[in-house]
């Protein structure tokens, strides 16, 4: 079953990251959550922080872009060899210029939509993107719940990635735990981000296989 798990690293210890890296080391890649205090209200980390983390990572990086004008910061990322870098749609200038430009330099191009931002506008444009993240709470923070009424959104994206035989991921981010991680699965998402759900959990390569058990139980694929 192809799903993927990735662990977000905002609910880890931010002045101990390298050993917290290691402890998901059985995850798919480490999800990288950079917020700049403008289009979100929290603020973490930029480039320079990026970069040592992809140095000592045992996994990949999938870095979650949340700032203003990705179109020029977002390059930065893939030129420090993030496997996968996404934007917000919301914030993106032109979201397929964008993309193109992060594959170019060697990066999978995701882009990603808050919880009120529809996603209709993006299925004739899935070819240009690797993936699309579908946000299930409001981005800023870790610890929120699952905002269900996002599912229909990913109902609409699977299909479409189906029905144009593509190979687009689709991810959720926010509030994945046990139990939600089949509701999305169910509903069509593979890669799945969980933050607290990992880092709040004692053994956390035990968290990451329940997870991967749940969502491969409901995945579609
Ligand atoms: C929220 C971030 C998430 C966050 C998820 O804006 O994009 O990646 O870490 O945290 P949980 O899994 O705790 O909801
Ligand atoms: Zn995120």
């Amino acid at each position: 079953m192809a799903v993927r798990i990735n662990p977000s690293i905002l609910s880890a210890d931010f002045v101990n990251l390298e050993p917290d890296l290691h402890a998901i080391a059985s995850a798919d890649l480490v999800h990288v959550d950079v917020m700049d205090n403008h289009f979100v209200p929290n603020l973490t980390f930029g480039p320079q922080m990026v970069g040592r983390i992809q140095d000592v990572s045992p996994i990949p990086l999938d870095v979650h872009l949340m700032i203003e004008d990705p179109d020029r910061w977002a390059p930065g990322y893939a030129e420090l060899g993030a496997y996968s870098v996404t934007f917000h749609a919301e914030a993106a200038g032109d979201a397929v210029a964008l993309a193109r430009r992060l594959r170019e330099i060697g990066s999978r191009a995701g882009v990603a939509v808050k919880p009120g931002t529809a996603i209709e506008p993006f299925l004739d444009l899935l070819p240009e993107f690797d993936q699309v993240l579908v946000m299930t709470v409001e981005p800023g923070f870790g610890g929120q719940s699952f905002m269900h009424e996002t599912m229909p959104k990913l109902r609409l994206l699977s299909d479409a990635v189906s029905t144009a035989g593509l190979e687009v991921w689709l991810q959720v981010d926010g509030g994945i735990n046990e139990d939600t991680i089949a509701i999305a699965a169910e509903a069509g998402a593979n890669t799945f981000v969980a933050g607290s759900s990992v880092f709040g959990s004692p053994d956390r390569a035990a968290q990451i296989d329940l997870l991967r058990t749940a969502a491969a139980a409901h995945s579609h694929q």
